[in-house]
């Protein structure tokens, strides 16, 4: 039915020479070429056509097809006798004394049944529920190979716990993962680790870019034996399997799938860590998971947790033995896929640190400290902030300086959020100088460089020189943003902000005007994040 249906739903291309009897289905559109007029002697009938007639041929005669050609409808009709001759649109038909079958003609979009309304009413819905589906599928489809650009590194088990036959078995389920992914020049890129004693790269993600190198590669890969040691196959993969220089592409997410047959030998704590925080996301797929009485001699029992990008279930990957792994293919495949799910992507919604410089001086008033507060959590607002994501800490300064929390005190962006709002108003003089000193030292300790970002509002002047601590900050890899309100002169803004200086600083007479600096304020620190990262 369904195959039935797609030929009345998209034309069937046909030529001059195609008769009534080589169409099957009734009620067919066929989207006829230019000049059929000249094919006289193959055209029986006026009106109603023996079904040895050249389609468009009669399409022509009857006049619903004009010489450009174009789409007709092909409805069947019993055979009859006595089909007349007429000259009609420049073509002259031929008489025939009787045949089994025939046709009529109508433009595609006509409704000549006026009687079968209902049927034609049934027939659209049931087009259009097929349309529907036909659809969804190629969308689907064309969705999941289009979408997936992922740089891929697989870490296979290549221990001798794992044994030869299993390791093959392995494999295996590689290739056909490999198969499900459609690798390509521009889709995603595979390539591959040993997990053993001590971790061997065995190609690198641009070696292999067609289907069947990549296939043929993955099977030639030799079985090596020794430890489990994935934390060091892990380290190993997110210090130097990406880079540029070994084929990672920019702006691609990375994914790193390892394979641990059993449990691993070695800790996976800090590669995992290393992993997450060079942008990588870490699926565990567990085989042979360690049974109840194997769990003493179990280095690590939560080393499932531990390794994996988020312990939210999503990248953990549980397959209870190396003979079945088929079923397990597409589902895997897929979420290596779901870029929305792909937490550990660096983006700079996902991976920036964000200090605030909260100004709280007595001439600002408790009510303009509030909108100065609104402004803050405005940008905050913007990013993705989780334990594994963005992370915003506050600072607020008169001659003093308070941590009002740090960038490790929330995980989660409500409750970043609601610690922003929830900042009491200190009230005294302004020393943004020492305050940009002390968030240097305070706030972004133990922090990777390219992705800190500092802003700082105030709405004076400052009794300490600034330009020293901001220079200072600026060579720790923060970029400050200098936001000045009302008496803040324009000197110390530029002083204190990062190059270029024009897109960095930012200057309005009253309070109620920061709420405007928020979209370009989030574009620059994406664009500061991209041209670092
Ligand atoms: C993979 O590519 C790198 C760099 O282009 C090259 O040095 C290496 O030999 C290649 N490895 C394989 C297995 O082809």
């Amino acid at each position: 039915l369904l195959v039935l249906h797609l030929f009345v739903l998209f034309p069937v291309p046909v030529t001059c020479a195609t008769r009534g009897v080589d169409l099957v289905q009734d009620g067919v559109v066929v989207l006829c070429p230019p000049d059929c007029s000249h094919w006289t002697g193959s055209v029986f009938g006026t009106g109603v056509y023996a079904s040895i007639s050249s389609v468009c041929g009669a399409a022509v005669h009857s006049g619903v097809l004009g010489p450009t050609g174009g789409h007709v409808r092909v409805h069947k009709l019993q055979g009859r006798h006595n089909y007349m001759s007429s000259y009609a649109h420049g073509l002259q038909s031929q008489p025939l004394h009787s045949w089994t079958a025939s046709f009529k003609l109508t433009s595609r979009l006509s409704t000549t049944h006026r009687a079968d309304g209902n049927i034609e009413t049934t027939d659209l819905k049931l087009k259009l529920f097929v349309c529907f589906f036909v659809c969804f599928f190629v969308c689907l489809f064309v969705c999941f190979c289009a979408d997936c650009q992922m740089d891929i590194a697989v870490v296979i088990d290549s221990s001798s716990n794992i044994g030869q036959r299993r390791f093959n078995l392995q494999k295996n389920f590689v290739t056909k993962l490999a198969a499900m992914l459609r690798v390509g020049p521009t889709g995603p890129h595979v390539g591959l680790i040993q997990a053993s004693d001590s971790p061997r790269t065995e190609f690198l993600l641009t070696n292999y870019t067609q289907p069947k190198e990549l296939l043929f590669a993955i099977r030639e890969v030799a079985y090596l034996g020794g430890d489990t040691n994935t934390g060091k196959a892990i380290m190993h993969t997110a210090e130097t399997f990406f880079t540029q220089e070994n084929g990672g592409r920019r702006g691609h997410p990375r994914v790193m799938m390892v394979l641990v047959d059993g449990w691993p030998s070695d800790d996976l704590e800090q590669a995992a860590m290393l992993a997450r925080e060079s942008g990588i996301n870490v699926f565990l797929v567990s085989v042979a998971k360690p049974a109840p009485e194997e769990l003493a001699t179990v280095r690590d029992k939560d080393f499932m947790k531990k390794a994996v990008c988020k312990d939210n279930g999503f990248f953990s990957y549980l397959i209870p033995t190396w003979f079945s792994t088929t079923k397990h293919v597409k589902p895997l495949a897929q979420r290596l896929c779901s870029l929305d799910s792909l937490l550990c992507s660096r983006t700079c919604y996902n991976s920036v640190n964000i200090g605030f410089l909260i100004d709280g001086s007595s001439s600002i008033g408790e009510g303009n400290f509030q909108l100065q507060l609104d402004f803050l959590a405005g940008i905050a607002r913007n990013f993705d902030i989780s334990d594994v994501g963005a992370r915003i800490g506050a600072v607020q300064f008169t001659y003093e300086q308070r941590l009002e929390f740090g960038l490790f005190d929330h995980s989660n962006k409500e409750d970043a959020i609601a610690a922003l709002r929830r900042v009491p108003y200190m009230s005294g003089g302004t020393a943004t100088g020492a305050a940009i000193s002390y968030t240097t030292q305070n706030l972004f300790r133990r922090t990777a460089r390219g992705r800190n970002f500092l802003i700082v509002v105030t709405d004076g002047q400052s009794y300490d020189n600034v330009r020293g601590p901001a220079l200072a900050a600026q060579q720790q890899g923060i970029i400050i943003y200098a936001v000045g309100v009302a008496w803040a002169p324009l000197e110390d803004l530029k002083a204190m902000s990062s190059e270029p200086k024009e897109s960095h600083t930012f200057f309005t007479r009253e309070f109620t005007g920061l709420a405007e600096f928020i979209p370009p304020l989030v574009r620059g620190i994406c664009r500061d994040f991209t041209e670092n990262n």
